[in-house]
C-alpha cells in the first residue's frame, strides 16, 4: 500500500508536537496534565484566513494561542474538520471563543455492547439462503473494535478474489502484527490509541498489544460474525458444533482498534471514522457505545453522519441495558440501530434436586464432570460473612462452609463467571447460578471455569426454598449439550436496550433485531472463553450475547443486499431490512420479549427480526438523502452551529419553511400526541420509491388502541420501475384516550407479493 500525504502530515505534526511537550519540566508537566482532559475541537474549515496556506498550520496556531504546551492528538478531515488535543477547562473555554471554532467538546468514553453470556447463533443454519455471488467480494466491512486475531480460521482468505481496487487503507504494524498479517479476508487493520495513551498514560505493552491485535476477543468475534470465511467444525468445547460462517462470507474486513483494557474514547473513535471514511469501507459496523447525548455533542453520530454522506452504512449495537425503557443508545436516524434476540438453540443443564424435583438451566462447562452421587448444596449467602455475600464477589465465601459442596450464588453486580472462579478458589466444586427479579427467566450460558448452570428466577426461588428447609440438601448438575429447535424462537433478550427514543420520541428506535445470544463466532488466543485472567484455556470459537453480537450480523447483511444491489443509499438498505422484518412467528403468536415473557412491542424489537431473504426484494423502500438529515437538523431547531457540528457544513435553515420530524421519511412511524386531553390529530407524510416491477399497492393499518384512528391518502398506490409516490399518514385521538399507556399498531402496502411493513408507536408528550 502506497503511503498517503495526510497521515504522514499528522504522525509529523504528532511528533513535533510531542518534542516540544518534552522540553517542560517533568513536575510541571505532570500538574498540568492532572488538570487536563481531552476535546474535541470542530473547526468551521471554510472560514480558514488567507495567511494559512494549510488548514492543520491554522489548527496549530489556534491551539498555541490558548495553549503552548498542548499537543493535537488527531487532525480530522473526513468525520469532522477540527482536531483532538488535551486541555484545561479553561482553555477549552477560551478556545471556543477564537474565530473559526465552531464547538469544543469533552471526549466521552465508550464501552463494548457485549454481556459475556453464552449463546447460541446458528450461523450453519443460513448458509444456503445466501447464494454465493462475486459481487459479494467488493464489499468492504470496517469494524471498530477490540482489533483482530488475523490468525484465525474465520479470516482465511482461500477462495477470495484481488482486493477491491477502491481500497485505499494500510495494514498497519506493531506488537506481534505485521503486514503479513492482512490478506485478502483482512485487507485492513489499524489502531488509534492516542486518545487512550493521553488519558491514561502509555500503553504497556507486556500487557497488551500497540497494534491492530486483539487482546480481548470481542474484535475477533463481530468481525467473523459480519464477514467471517467458512469454517467446517467450529464449536466451543464441542458446543454449538457445525460450519461457522459470517453473514457475508465473501465480504471484506477491515479492523479498525479503538477499544483498549482501559477502554474506547471518542477521539480515538472519530479518527478510526476518519480514515474509514477514506479507507473507502461500504459498511461501518460498531458494537459499542454510551447513553444517550445530543447529535451534536456525539462522536459516533458526528462520525456516522459523515459516513453516511459517503454512501456508507452505519450499522450500531442497540447497547445492553434492558429491559428497563429509555436505555438505548445509537439512536441518530442515520444510524441503524441494532437490538437483540435469541435463537432456536440452548446448551440445557439441569439442576437435580435431592427431593427429586429438576429445573432446566444452561452451561457451556466442559472439563471434568462431577461424581454421579448426589453432593451437598450451600446458599452462598449462608457461607460468607459479607454483606450481599449471596452475590459470590471476590473473597467473600468462607472456604470451611463451601469445600465439597456445590454453591448457589445469586446473578448481580460482578460478572456471572467471576463467580465460578470465587466459588472455585474458595473450594467449592459446582455452582448454580440463579436469576434475581433484576434478569428474571432471561438464561445465559457461559464456558464456566467449574461444573455450573444457570437457572431463572423462578427455578432459583423453588431451589433456595428447598435448601432453606432441607436440613441436608442435595443437588446433582447433568449437562446435556447442544439442543436445536427451542420454541418460541427468536425472543427480544431481557438486556437489549429499549425505547422510547429519549433525544428524538419523534423517531422510532432501535430499527429491528437480529441474533444477538449465545453467537458462535472466532475469538481471540490471548484470554479464555471467559475473559479472566485465571481462565488459561484458549480456544478457537466463543459463544458469547450481546447487542455486540446482533449489529455485526446487520452489518454483514447490509454488505449481501449492498452487493446485490450497489446503488442502494444505506437509507434503502435500511429500509429494506426494517420493511421486510418479522414481528410474528410462523404460526401466528406475536415475538415473545424474555423480560416479560409477553409479547414484545416496537419499544423493544423495532420493525421486527432482520429476514435477509426478503430483504433482498423488498418492492418499494423509504430513502433518505442528505438534505433530508439536514431538514432534519432544522426540524429539532438546532442552531447553525449545532447543525453545523454534525454535518460539517454552514447549512442554513430556510425561515420561510416548515420542518417536520414527522415527516422524516423514516420506514417506521413514531407518533407523539400533544397531552393534556382533547383529541388530537398528527400527520407524517412519507415517499415510496419502487425498486420492484410497476405494480399497484394498497394500504392497510392498525392499532391496539381503538381511540387512535388511522387513516392512509392515498390509500392504494400504484407505480412504474423506479417511480416515486408520496402519501400521508393521520392520527387522530379521540377526548377519552388513556395518555398514561404507550400504544401501538402498524401500517403495511402490499401488491400480493411484497409486504412493505412499518411499526407504529403511540405517546404522549408536550
Ligand atoms: C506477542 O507474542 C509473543 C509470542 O507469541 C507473546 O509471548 C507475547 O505475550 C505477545 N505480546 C502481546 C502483548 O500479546
Ligand atoms: C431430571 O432431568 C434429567 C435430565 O433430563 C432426567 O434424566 C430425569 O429423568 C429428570 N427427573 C425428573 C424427576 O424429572
Ligand atoms: C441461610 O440464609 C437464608 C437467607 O438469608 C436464611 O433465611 C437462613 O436462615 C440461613 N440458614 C442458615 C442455616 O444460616
Ligand atoms: C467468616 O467468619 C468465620 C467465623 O468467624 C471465619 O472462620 C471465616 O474465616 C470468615 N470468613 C471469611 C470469608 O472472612
Ligand atoms: C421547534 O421550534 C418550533 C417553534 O418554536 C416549535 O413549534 C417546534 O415544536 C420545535 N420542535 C421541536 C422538535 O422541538
Ligand atoms: C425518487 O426519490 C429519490 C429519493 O428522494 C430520488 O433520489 C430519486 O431521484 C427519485 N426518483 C424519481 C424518478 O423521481
Amino acid at each position: 500500500m502506497k503511503p498517503f500525504k495526510k497521515p504522514l502530515l499528522l504522525m509529523l505534526l504528532v511528533i513535533i508536537l510531542r518534542l516540544s511537550h518534552e522540553s517542560l519540566a517533568a513536575t510541571d508537566k505532570k500538574k498540568e496534565e492532572d488538570q487536563k482532559s481531552t476535546y474535541i475541537v470542530h473547526v468551521a474549515k471554510s472560514e480558514m484566513p488567507e495567511t494559512f496556506s494549510h488548514h492543520s498550520a491554522w489548527y496549530e496556531s489556534s491551539l498555541k494561542s490558548v495553549s503552548d504546551s498542548a499537543e493535537m492528538l488527531y487532525l480530522y478531515d473526513n468525520a469532522i474538520h477540527g482536531f483532538s488535543t488535551r486541555l484545561t477547562a479553561e482553555e477549552a473555554r477560551t478556545l471556543e471563543t477564537q474565530s473559526g471554532i465552531l464547538a469544543v467538546f469533552p471526549e466521552t468514553r465508550f464501552e463494548l455492547h457485549t454481556t459475556r453470556t453464552p449463546e447460541f447463533l446458528g450461523l450453519d443454519k443460513n448458509a444456503d439462503m445466501f447464494p454465493e455471488s462475486t459481487s459479494g467480494g467488493e464489499v468492504i466491512i470496517g469494524l471498530l473494535d477490540t482489533g483482530v486475531w488475523p490468525e484465525s480460521k474465520s479470516f482465511d482468505d482461500t477462495g477470495l478474489g484481488p482486493i477491491p481496487s477502491s481500497w485505499k487503507g494500510q495494514c498497519e504494524t506493531g506488537t506481534n502484527f505485521t503486514t503479513s498479517n492482512c490478506n485478502k479476508k483482512l485487507i485492513g487493520a489499524r489502531y488509534f490509541a492516542n486518545g487512550y495513551q493521553a488519558a491514561t498514560g502509555p500503553i504497556d505493552e507486556s500487557k497488551e498489544s500497540k497494534s491492530p491485535r486483539d487482546d480481548d476477543g470481542h474484535g475477533t468475534h463481530t468481525a467473523s460474525t459480519a464477514a467471517g470465511s467458512v469454517v467446517a467444525g467450529a464449536s466451543l468445547f464441542g458446543y454449538a458444533s457445525g460450519t461457522a460462517r459470517g453473514m457475508a462470507n465473501h465480504a471484506r474486513i477491515a479492523a479498525y482498534k479503538v477499544c483498549w483494557l482501559g477502554g474506547c474514547f471518542s477521539s480515538d473513535i472519530l479518527a478510526a471514522i476518519d480514515k474509514a471514511i477514506e479507507d473507502n469501507v461500504n459498511v461501518l459496523s460498531l458494537s459499542l457505545g454510551g447513553g444517550m447525548s445530543d447529535y451534536y455533542r456525539d462522536s459516533i453520530a458526528i462520525g456516522a453522519f459523515a459516513a453516511m454522506e459517503k454512501g456508507i452504512l452505519v450499522s450500531c449495537s442497540a447497547g445492553n441495558a434492558g429491559p428497563s425503557s429509555f436505555s438505548l443508545s445509537n439512536i441518530a436516524p442515520w444510524i441503524t440501530t441494532v437490538g437483540a434476540g435469541t435463537l432456536d438453540r440452548d446448551f440445557p443443564a439441569y439442576v437435580s434436586l435431592g427431593n427429586g424435583k429438576n429445573y432446566s438451566g444452561v452451561s457451556l462447562y466442559k472439563g471434568n464432570a462431577l461424581p454421579d452421587s448426589p453432593l451437598p448444596l450451600i446458599y452462598a449467602g449462608n457461607a460468607s460473612n459479607a454483606t450481599g455475600g449471596s452475590l459470590c464477589t471476590a473473597g467473600t465465601l468462607t472456604p470451611e462452609k463451601v469445600a465439597g459442596k456445590i454453591v448457589l450464588c445469586d446473578r448481580g453486580v460482578n460478572a456471572r463467571v467471576q463467580k465460578g472462579a470465587v466459588v472455585k478458589a474458595a473450594g467449592g466444586l459446582g455452582m448454580v447460578l440463579a436469576n434475581t427479579a433484576a434478569n428474571g427467566e432471561e438464561l445465559v450460558a457461559d464456558a464456566h471455569l467449574l461444573p455450573a448452570t444457570a437457572v431463572g428466577e423462578k427455578a432459583g426461588d423453588a431451589i433456595k426454598s428447598y435448601l432453606f428447609s432441607d436440613s441436608q440438601p442435595t443437588v446433582k448438575i447433568l449437562f446435556e449439550g447442544t439442543k436445536v429447535g427451542i420454541q418460541p424462537s427468536p425472543v427480544v433478550a431481557a438486556f437489549s436496550s429499549r425505547g422510547p427514543n429519549g433525544i428524538t420520541p419523534q423517531i422510532l428506535k432501535p430499527d429491528l433485531i437480529a441474533p444477538g445470544v449465545n453467537i458462535l463466532a472466532g475469538w481471540s488466543k490471548a484470554v479464555g472463553p471467559t475473559g479472566l485472567t485465571v481462565d488459561n484455556r484458549r480456544v478457537d470459537f466463543n459463544i458469547i450475547s450481546g447487542t455486540s453480537m446482533s449489529c455485526p450480523h446487520v452489518s454483514g447483511l447490509a454488505a449481501l443486499i449492498k452487493a446485490a444491489h450497489p446503488n442502494w443509499s444505506p437509507a434503502v438498505i435500511r429500509s429494506a431490512l426494517m420493511t421486510t422484518a418479522y414481528t410474528a412467528y410462523k404460526n401466528g403468536d406475536k415475538l415473545q420479549d424474555s423480560a416479560t415473557g409477553k409479547p414484545s412491542t416496537p419499544f423493544d424489537h423495532g420493525a421486527g427480526h432482520v429476514d435477509p431473504v426478503s430483504a433482498l426484494n423488498p418492492g418499494l423502500v423509504y430513502d433518505l438523502a442528505v438534505d433530508d438529515y439536514l431538514g432534519f437538523l432544522c426540524a429539532i431547531n438546532y442552531t447553525d452551529a449545532e447543525i453545523n457540528s454534525v454535518a460539517r457544513r454552514k447549512y442554513q435553515c430556510d425561515a420561510s419553511k416548515q420542518y417536520s420530524v414527522n415527516d422524516l421519511n423514516y420506514p417506521s412511524f413514531a407518533v407523539v400526541f400533544q397531552s393534556g386531553g382533547g383529541s388530537t390529530v398528527v400527520k407524517h407524510k412519507r415517499t415510496l420509491t419502487n425498486v420492484g416491477a410497476a405494480g399497484t399497492y394498497s394500504v392497510s393499518a392498525t392499532s391496539d388502541n381503538p381511540s387512535i384512528q388511522i387513516s392512509v391518502e392515498p390509500k392504494v398506490l400504484s407505480f412504474k420501475e423506479n417511480e416515486n409516490k408520496s402519501y400521508t399518514v393521520t392520527f387522530t385521538t379521540s377526548a377519552s384516550t388513556s395518555q398514561s399507556q404507550n400504544g401501538f399498531g402498524s401500517l403495511a402496502w402490499s401488491d400480493g407479493k411484497h409486504v412493505v411493513g412499518s411499526p407504529i408507536s403511540f405517546s404522549w408528550g408536550t
